[in-house]
């Protein structure tokens, strides 16, 4: 292939995936950054970053797949990062806000990488990481319940995509962390912000992730910030 290595990132504009970005960034790659509202990072080189108005609610996905392809002519890797938290049980919640989480946790993601799905097989080894949560590993606390049912749905996402891409050489991760130091888990916690995950490390996890060759497939990767019976 010609070209640079080109990644897609959804909620590129500030915590895990701004920090995703600007590691891929360091390491060479071409990115084009989904962002409600787009600005240039600092860290990016307007060369080789392409910005695109990504609203995960607006259906825009092929269009976004549509423009990389135009501006880099490749697509390799996918870091599906666009996320929200409603804190509620599943008993307090109501239909629309279950709604709410899964267009943007579940669908918006399944969406991109069908739209993606010819250029990650032409790249030979396609890489998808799903930021799902250990919410969709197990259902710690009570508040976290609503947010679990579209973390498990994407874990299966992630799954479902490694099932589907395999054999055209393209490799999913469903990436599980606990409490990573980003306004998400601000909102969640009052735990002091040096015990939480740095971003960065996610960070790092993740381009070793799609580092890695097409025979050493990661289903699950879970990260931790602290002791759990399991995980
Ligand atoms: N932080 C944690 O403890 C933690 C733990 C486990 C998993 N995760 C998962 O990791 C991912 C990133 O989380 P984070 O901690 O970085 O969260 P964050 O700091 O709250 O950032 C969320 C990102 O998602 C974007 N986003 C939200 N709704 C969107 C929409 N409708 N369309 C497009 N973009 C949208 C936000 O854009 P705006 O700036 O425009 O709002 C922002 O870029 C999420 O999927 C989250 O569920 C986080």
């Amino acid at each position: 292939m010609t070209g640079q290595p080109t990644a897609l990132i959804s909620g590129a504009n500030r915590g895990i995936g701004a920090a995703v970005a600007r590691r891929l960034a360091q390491d060479g790659w071409a990115l084009s950054l989904g962002m409600r509202d787009p600005v240039l990072p600092d860290f990016a080189d307007p060369d080789r970053t392409h910005l695109f108005a990504y609203d995960a609610t607006a259906k825009s996905e092929a269009a976004w797949v549509a423009e990389t392809m135009a501006r880099f002519g490749r697509i390799d890797a996918i870091v599906a990062n666009a996320g929200i938290m409603i804190p509620k049980s599943v008993i307090e919640a109501e239909d629309d806000e279950l709604d709410t989480m899964l267009a943007v946790n579940v669908k918006a993601p399944r969406r991109l990488v069908k739209a993606a799905f010819e250029p990650l097989a032409e790249s030979g080894r396609g890489r998808v990481i799903i930021l799902a949560s250990l919410s969709g590993k197990r259902v710690k606390s009570e508040k976290s319940g609503l947010y679990a049912m579209t973390k498990f749905a994407a874990v299966a996402l992630a799954h479902g995509i490694r099932q589907a891409g395999y054999h055209r050489g393209i490799r999913a991760t469903a990436v599980c962390p606990s409490f990573v130091a980003t306004d998400m888990a601000r909102a969640l916690t009052d735990r002091d912000e040096a015990s939480l995950t740095d971003p960065s490390e996610l960070a790092d996890v993740i381009a070793m992730l799609i580092g890695l060759s097409n025979t050493a497939s990661v289903a699950e990767f879970a990260v931790n910030c602290q002791l759990e019976e399991q995980y």
